[in-house]
């Protein structure tokens, strides 16, 4: 009936390009409110209908020539709008870091290497602490070129070794006065069954167990350094597991996907009974999950990689995927919040086996058994 209708939706997103913001998300929710959704079916969906009538469908090469910029546009739209939506919410904060020092394990490749460069960017001199040696030097020499900033090292961490751990931890607090933001970010996912050096089970030991050494053996420099930061990057998965102490490194059963998920809420419990821990100290602590991001975590699942490379519109990239962990490593507002675990730099829901005290500290104790540590 009104065929100058298809023109409607342009308008409306080239006004709304123009002013920088899309109607549907705004900048840092990654949520598509009620009201954005009906302003979407206002603007795209409704016009079209309208404009369906007797006057345009006569005169077809018209009616195309018409509906091609509400097509493109709306493409545009939707893609920009779910690109958007998907990469999730940014880390609003300008903070600078220099004078800070940085540890980051796991920060040659993923999300680590993405959180290791924001980092730099701040000006933070970022200690890149990881198993391989080359593929950390090639790393941290893109970090320096992209950042301007020299303050990017390397040094050999193996967290499925407690020697390695330790080696690391004496050398760091040897050459090293201080320390701000510690980030326990490495991690394996989908391992076959296999062992640390130390007779663990390959997640609980380096996902879990390597990091309450690390953390263990660099708190006191944290504690010196204040306001420092401790940042766990766990998971979503810790959602779907339990700690079964009787077999905590799944000799009678072993299941992947369960290992991992149970590593990452060991992650979550470890951080909630170290926030406890370190209350009045200006330590904080906190957790978090970086999204459904595509990285080499899949390495040993041939059907994720497949199913990953077809989907890679839906992933977060690492760089996406680093947000959260650079929002819990230098926010202002998270300044004294401790024990909290964020998603989407949000704090988030964690499922009732991730907020068990008495786990929790049971986790703790059984930990350091493991580990030969007191850690009181
Ligand atoms: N990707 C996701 O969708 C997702 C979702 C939820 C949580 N996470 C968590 O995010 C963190 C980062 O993962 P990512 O996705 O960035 O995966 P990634 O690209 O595979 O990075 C994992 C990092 O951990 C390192 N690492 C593994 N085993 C190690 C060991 N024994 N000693 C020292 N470093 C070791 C890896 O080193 P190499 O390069 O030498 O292997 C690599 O640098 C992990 O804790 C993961 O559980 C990821």
């Amino acid at each position: 009936m009104y065929p100058e209708l298809q023109f409607f939706p342009l308008i409306i997103h080239a006004t709304f390009a123009r002013l920088g913001t899309f109607p549907l998300l705004k900048e840092g929710r990654g949520k598509i409110g009620v009201k954005q959704f009906c302003l979407l079916f206002v603007t795209c969906i409704a016009p079209s209908s309208l404009s369906n009538g007797p006057t345009t469908s006569n005169i077809p090469e018209k009616t195309f020539l018409l509906n091609l910029p509400l097509w493109i546009s709306n493409g545009f739209f939707f893609y920009f709008s779910s690109r958007k939506y998907i990469a999730g919410a940014v880390c609003k904060s300008t903070a600078k870091l220099n004078g800070k020092v940085v540890v980051i394990t796991g920060g040659n490749t993923g999300i680590g290497k993405e959180t290791a460069k924001d980092l730099a960017q701040r000006g933070a001199r970022v200690i890149i602490a990881c198993r391989d040696m080359t593929k950390g030097e090639t790393a941290a020499s893109e970090i320096r070129t992209q950042t301007g900033n020299q303050q990017v090292i390397v040094k050999k961490l193996d967290l499925a070794d407690t020697k390695s751990i330790r080696v690391f931890a004496e050398n760091f607090l040897k050459e090293e006065k201080e320390l701000h933001i510690l980030i326990n970010n490495a991690g394996v996912m989908l391992c076959p069954y296999s062992k640390t050096a130390d007779d663990f089970e390959m997640h609980f030991g380096v996902n879990h167990l390597g990091h309450f050494l690390l953390t263990f053996l660099l708190l006191e420099h944290l504690k010196k350094s204040v306001p420092a930061r401790i940042v766990i990057v766990s998971s979503l998965a810790h959602m779907g597991s339990r700690i079964n102490f009787s077999d905590l490194q799944n000799e009678k059963f072993y299941n992947r996907n369960l290992a991992y998920g149970h590593s990452k809420l060991a992650n979550l419990l470890f951080t909630q009974e170290l926030a406890r821990r370190l209350q009045g100290t200006v330590v904080t602590v906190n957790a978090l999950h970086p999204g459904i991001v595509y990285t080499d975590l899949i390495r040993h699942s041939i059907l994720l990689k497949l199913a990953c490379k077809m989907c890679t519109f839906f992933l977060k990239t690492p760089q996406e995927g680093a947000r959260t962990s650079v929002y819990c490593a230098v926010a202002e507002e998270l300044e004294s919040v401790s024990g909290k675990y964020f998603v989407n730099c949000q704090p988030a829901y964690i499922a009732p086996q991730g907020r068990n005290e008495a786990t929790a500290r049971k986790l703790w104790s059984v930990s350091c058994e493991l580990l030969g540590i007191q850690w009181d």
